[in-house]
């Protein structure tokens, strides 16, 4: 029999691509922010009970970086939705015996290390939004001994097709195409900001492929092979779309941001198949762009 899927966060740019990549071999139920709000404890309770589904996939997050580190009130709501809510969402999976997926970043890591990241390695993160998701790990990991399956995947800098809700993020490749059509030369930190670049489609058939590979409850990171600062990502993308902008690198401290970043982020997959590098994956991207 097929299993059914609850997807939150449906029309964000991950969730979009979960629910391609899903419906063929799954009952797929998608939930976006306008059907439930996943901080509405009683609520998210009550419908995923009356589903009782075999696996629930939050895609759902809070990602303004820069403004839950200045503001308070979009502070609690960055706490709210990725720190709370993640409970809510744990509790209801346990309560229904469903499977668990969520997605944290590598901003839970403070950037000090010199090697990539492993999935134990000790998260420390700089700012508002890295500590809102790592609250929300604990809440997964919190229930863990209490029986709820579980698999919390750590991914970093997301590209591909654009989400639909009226707060999904534009992905930096898209941000730099208009910038490009509106000056002749980008600045773009270089060195200070290494990490790596996560396709949605890769990440979404790598997520699939973790379900039915066996593996077990656990910390995941799926990531694109390979690293890059953000610099080195602007080049390749102008380069491979033929643009002739120039690209200029800075320092962190020529584009100063409420947020503080890691210097180094980049996360090491230990666990899974590697996923292609992420030039390939982005070049792939391109050639949608083009159609
Ligand atoms: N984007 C990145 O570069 C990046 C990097 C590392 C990790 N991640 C993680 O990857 C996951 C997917 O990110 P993404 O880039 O796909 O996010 P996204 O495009 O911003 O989508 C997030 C979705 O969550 C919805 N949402 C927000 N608050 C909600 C609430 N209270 N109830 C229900 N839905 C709510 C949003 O709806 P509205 O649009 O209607 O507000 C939006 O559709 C997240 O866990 C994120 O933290 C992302």
């Amino acid at each position: 029999m097929r299993k059914k899927v609850i997807i939150f966060g449906a029309q964000g740019a991950l969730g979009k691509q979960l629910d391609v990549r899903a419906r063929s071999d799954y009952d797929v139920l998608t939930w976006h922010k306008g059907d439930i709000d996943i901080t509405d404890e009683d609520l998210v309770k009550k419908k995923v009970a009356a589903e009782m589904p075999d696996i629930i996939i939050n895609a759902a997050a809070y990602n303004a970086v820069d403004r839950c580190e200045q503001d308070e009130e979009e502070k609690h709501q960055a706490e709210l939705i990725n720190g709370a809510a993640v409970g809510f969402l744990a509790q209801a999976a346990l309560a229904a015996g469903a499977l668990f997926v969520h997605f944290s970043t590598d901003y839970v890591f403070s950037g000090d290390a010199s090697e990539p990241y492993q999935e134990n390695s000790e998260p420390a993160p700089l700012n508002v939004y890295g500590q809102s998701k790592l609250r929300g790990e604990k809440e997964i990991i919190k229930l863990s001994g209490r029986g709820l399956q579980w698999r919390l995947i750590r991914t970093a800098r997301l590209f591909g097709p654009p989400g639909e809700g009226e707060g999904a993020k534009e992905n930096f490749f898209l941000a730099l195409l208009k910038l490009s059509r509106r000056q002749p030369e980008i600045k773009v930190i270089d060195r200070e900001e290494i990490g790596s670049f996560t396709y949605t489609v890769d990440l979404a058939a790598a997520v699939f492929d973790l379900l039915q590979s066996g593996q077990g409850a656990g910390i995941y990171h799926l990531a694109n092979s390979g690293q890059a600062s953000w610099f080195e990502a602007a080049v390749h993308f102008f380069r491979s779309i033929g643009s002739r902008v120039a690209v200029l690198p800075i320092r962190s401290a020529d584009y100063p941001r409420p947020a503080r970043r890691p210097l180094f982020s980049v996360l090491a997959n230990t666990k899974l198949p590697p996923v292609r590098d992420w030039q390939t994956a982005l070049d792939e991207y391109i050639s949608t762009l083009k159609e």
